[in-house]
């Protein structure tokens, strides 16, 4: 079984998805099973990697952000896509991604059945970054070639954060945090989740999606958004939390299930645990 052919099949799409993208910025009648309205573009890269990824022999299932049931297709690996992560910054214009977990236990399960975790940024240009046996690698990706351009590590002096919900939403405890933090880094927010934490993988510091007053479980998703996201930076150096653990080891008990995400320098994440 292969997991490097999987990550070769998401690279070979995402130029095409990127390519598509022009012609589907608009809302469609649907909402995915999160109840966010869809976008055209959503609906469309769902169906593409699912297609892809359901013929590849090592895939034995395919569950998506966009799709109520997890949908078995053979023997393999699990495999579990965000399509189009922040793609509600396809109005504007804003960079968004593709997320994927390659997990080898049933879905639900947690994050310590993956077996890697990738991310594709449509930023300025097309980037791929994977984590795999403990180390995180980015690519650039053209039509047809995926060039390794390196290994990241966080870099051990942070500058950057990101939060994601409305500040009177926030706990006590995250808006103190966030207040103490203001003074030793730099806000970076620009709502897509991959773009946020590529700017923490790149500059160090640390994103979350925290619990907020009104949604104790915060808005991002374990198995498509938390748990690769944690793989891939706990692989690049980094730490994650839920508030209380490693987002690896949060109990996943069902495929939409939600979760508090904190992301970046373990002295950061440890800080934020400390305060919520
Ligand atoms: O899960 C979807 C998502 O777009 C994430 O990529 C991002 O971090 C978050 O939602 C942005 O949410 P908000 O619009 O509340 O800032």
């Amino acid at each position: 079984m292969s997991v490097s052919e999987i990550l070769d099949v998401v690279a070979t799409a995402a130029p095409e998805i990127r390519s598509g993208l022009p012609g589907r910025r608009t809302k469609i009648d649907e909402q995915n099973r999160s109840g966010e309205r869809q976008l055209a573009a959503d609906v469309w890269a769902d169906e593409l990697l699912g297609d892809r990824l359901a013929a590849v022999d090592s895939v034995g299932a395919y569950a998506s952000e966009e799709r109520d049931e997890v949908e078995n297709v053979g023997d393999g690996y699990l495999v579990a896509v965000d399509p189009l992560d922040g793609s509600s910054n396809l109005r504007s214009n804003n960079p968004m991604g593709t997320v994927v977990g390659v997990y080898d236990d049933d879905l639900p399960t947690t994050g310590r059945s993956l077996v890697a975790a990738a991310f594709v940024l449509y930023g300025p240009i097309t980037t791929m970054v994977v984590a795999r046996d403990g180390s995180t690698t980015e690519y650039v990706v053209e039509a047809g070639d995926r060039r390794d351009v390196g290994e990241i590590a966080l870099p051990e002096e942070p500058t950057v954060y990101g939060f994601g919900g409305r500040v009177p939403d926030w706990p006590a405890g995250v808006a103190d945090y966030v207040e103490t933090i203001e003074g030793e880094l730099k806000l970076r927010y620009g709502g897509a989740m991959i773009a946020d934490v590529s700017q923490v993988l790149t500059y160090g510091g640390i994103f979350a999606y925290p619990m907020l007053q009104s949604r104790s479980s915060g808005k991002l998703r374990i198995l498509f958004e938390g748990a690769p996201i944690a793989y891939i930076v706990e692989s690049a150096g980094g730490s994650s939390s839920d508030g209380t653990r490693s987002l690896l080891d949060v109990e996943v008990t069902e495929v939409h299930q939600r979760t508090p995400v904190f992301v970046g320098n373990a002295d950061l994440v440890d800080r934020l645990e400390a305060t919520v």
